[in-house]
């Protein structure tokens, strides 16, 4: 894994939109994994502010998302669906048709997960897959304990993600119990991984991914196991690095 050290999370999101719009500038038909959470609203800000100045173009380009919450449909305000058009799609020239995110709503959620699967296989898999870091070690919403070979399925979130989360709605008892989310082996199949990590509250996490053990009960640290990882984090979240050096 290499690590690249930022001043701040404003350059973190520069820097992770730089590597992203090159990406994209080298292959246009490019299909990217993509994260919600706070970690990436910078970085696609600065995707949207290149691509009004600069035409980075995004017509050609496939998204696949990493999770969505069991129960909430595309128009409401906390589902990712619309978090990923209200915090990027609607700004840049993608296709939304191209914009894949598992569905909170489906029939059989089961059959959702294999469907989900299914489409990022037809695809080809994804080249770019963007992640952000749980305190708790999640990557997607794959808590503590999910199997490394996990495709994508349901999940029952961690009380720690509930309440980390909670900020994003009116209060705890508002966000969903479940989720479906890619799997750990869906994730480790990406050709690429870039993991963003910033502020003082990932700073164990990054430590713990860095010096730990590969294990499932903290599962980013599968991404040791991954060929081509790079993890930009800023100054806040790799103080305990230093320390240690
Ligand atoms: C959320 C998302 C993850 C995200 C993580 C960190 O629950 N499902 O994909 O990376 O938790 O979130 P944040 O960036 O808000 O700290």
């Amino acid at each position: 894994m290499k690590i690249i050290e930022v001043k701040d999370y404003q350059q973190m999101s520069n820097k992770a939109a730089e590597y992203i719009i090159e990406k994209v500038v080298q292959n246009p038909s490019i299909k990217l994994g993509l994260a919600t959470g706070g970690t990436p609203i910078g970085t696609y800000k600065s995707l949207i502010e290149d691509h009004k100045k600069n035409g980075t173009s995004y017509q050609k380009v496939t998204t696949f998302n990493l999770d969505e919450y069991i129960g909430l449909a595309g128009d409401n305000k906390n589902s990712y669906r619309y978090f990923m058009d209200d915090q990027l799609f609607n700004y840049i020239d993608i296709n939304k048709a191209k914009t894949n995110i598992p569905s909170g709503i489906a029939a059989d959620f089961q059959d959702e997960c294999n469907r989900y699967e299914d489409l990022i296989a037809k695809h080809g898999g994804v080249d770019l897959q963007i992640l952000g870091i749980g305190s708790n070690g999640h990557i997607g919403f794959n808590e503590p304990g999910t199997s490394f070979a996990s495709k994508t399925h349901i999940v029952k979130l961690a009380p720690s993600t509930i309440q980390a989360n909670a900020r994003f709605f009116k209060g705890m008892e508002e966000v969903p119990t479940q989720a479906i989310t890619m799997g750990i082996s869906t994730i480790m199949k990406s050709k690429e991984i870039l993991l963003l990590v910033s502020g003082d509250n990932k700073k164990e996490a990054l430590y713990r991914l860095m010096n730990g053990e590969i294990s499932e009960s903290f599962p980013a640290s599968v991404l040791k196991n991954h060929p081509c990882v790079t993890i930009i984090a800023d100054k806040a979240a790799i103080a305990d690095l230093k320390v240690q050096c």
